[in-house]
């Protein structure tokens, strides 16, 4: 392959396929420098929906069975944005067949099958990244800066919080998200597996959890479609078990002694996308909100007295990640530029043959996280994260 241009292949075309093809095709544009991606052939299941889409995001092809994408020559790399029970087979196939990875998160439905996915991707010699795209909003890299610096000094607390609203309905449809089988768990995968990201990006690593679980909503109707976070269906329809948990919650010792706490629900009326977190040490706090993600709340214990107090820095100057490459200060971005820079470290990683980060290391360590909670939620005792 020509290292100044990645083709891609890509699996899923609906939430996550859309805000990757779009940073595919931003990404030249704003970062010239970055070796650009070749956007060659999506993957559907539904011939109309993938030709549909191909056209709309400006694919050159499109296939109706991953394998075929394996098999081309000219596919470098396999994007995988189908719900996570389709994640392993794909990823397993495609290392095998020498393609670099690139994989929605959470990495699989188990640890083990991570682990799988992780040796597969190593034996093979392929590039694996994982999509923990909020670690890519410049307010977060400031946060990641001061800590790394030492300018909020020894750090104390870890607190973080993803509130979500979208099933507080409970004639909101049995989507695949609510169904073990297909996506693992619920809100502990979905959304707190990004808060353990974070903390493990920010903090460091977590050694012992405790935590506990809920599922609010026991049974659903049936969907007649569904999409991302939206899906249709109606009263009359047949209803399913949830079979996921709708909220769960846990505490954390990291290992340089840190505490943590995390929450994460679907059942928080009000908050559509509340991903937070707050940081406080010796020397300092920040506080972070994904709903105005270009700003980070600062705090330093230093400044005079007279004039103590959180400050709110907006992420938009030259000196703050990505963004020589946006607009003039104030011109703030949005949530699908997350997705741009998480392409660009990506594509860097060609050019500089080496891993991507985050990525399926990564991954796997998530996941060990989210099944200590688990088993901790199961046997209501604090479990260590080297036990799995
Ligand atoms: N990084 C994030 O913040 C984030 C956000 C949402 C979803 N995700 C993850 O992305 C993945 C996809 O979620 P989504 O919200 O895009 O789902 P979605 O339901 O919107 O789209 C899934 C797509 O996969 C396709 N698909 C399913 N099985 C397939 C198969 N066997 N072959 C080919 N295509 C298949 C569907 O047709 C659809 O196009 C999940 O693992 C999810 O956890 C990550």
């Amino acid at each position: 392959m020509n290292e100044k241009r990645v083709s891609i292949g890509m699996v899923g075309y609906k939430f996550m396929g859309k805000a990757h093809s779009h940073a595919y095709r931003d990404l030249p544009m704003f970062f010239p420098g970055a070796p650009a991606p070749v956007m060659t052939a999506i993957c559907g299941r539904s011939v109309q929906g993938v030709a549909r889409a191909a056209k709309q995001y400006g694919w050159d092809g499109y296939v109706t069975d991953w394998r075929e994408l394996l098999e081309r020559d000219d596919i470098d790399l396999i994007d995988i944005n189908a719900p996570s029970d389709a994640h392993k087979e794909i990823a397993l196939a495609a290392a095998k067949a020498g393609k670099h990875l690139f994989c929605e998160k959470p990495l699989a439905l188990t640890l083990a099958d991570s682990r799988e996915m992780l040796k597969a991707a190593e034996a093979a010699g392929v590039k694996h990244m994982i999509g923990f795209n909020y670690r890519f909003a410049p307010a977060v890299q400031l946060a990641k800066k001061l800590v790394t610096e030492g300018r909020l000094g020894r750090i104390y607390h870890f607190r973080a919080w993803f509130l979500q609203d979208w099933i507080v309905d409970p004639e909101f449809p049995l989507v695949w998200r609510l169904q073990k089988e297909v996506a693992g768990s619920g809100s502990h995968g979905d959304l707190g597996a990004h808060l353990i990201d974070l903390a493990h990006f920010l903090v460091g690593e977590l050694s012992e959890v405790i935590g506990m679980s809920e599922t609010f909503v026991k049974e659903r109707p049936l969907p007649e479609s569904m999409e991302g976070l939206s899906a249709k269906g109606s009263k009359d329809a047949p209803r399913g078990q949830v079979t996921v948990d709708d909220a769960t919650l846990f505490l954390a010792r990291f290992a340089s002694g840190a505490l943590g706490s995390f929450e994460a629900t679907r059942f928080a009326p009000g908050h559509r996308c509340t991903n937070s977190f707050e940081i406080n040490g010796s020397k300092g706090s920040v506080k972070f909100d994904f709903e105005r993600m270009n700003e980070l709340q600062v705090y330093f214990t230093e400044d005079g007295e007279d004039v103590q107090g959180f400050r709110r820095v907006l992420a938009t100057d030259p000196a703050h990640a990505y963004s020589d490459a946006w607009w003039p200060p104030g011109h703030t971005i949005g949530y699908e530029h997350t997705f741009i820079h998480e392409v660009l470290e990506l594509m860097q990683a060609f050019e500089e043959n080496r891993q991507p980060v985050p990525n399926f290391t990564d991954g796997v360590k998530c996941q060990q996280v989210l099944e200590a909670v688990e088993l901790s939620v199961r046997e209501r005792r604090w479990v260590r994260v080297d036990e799995l």
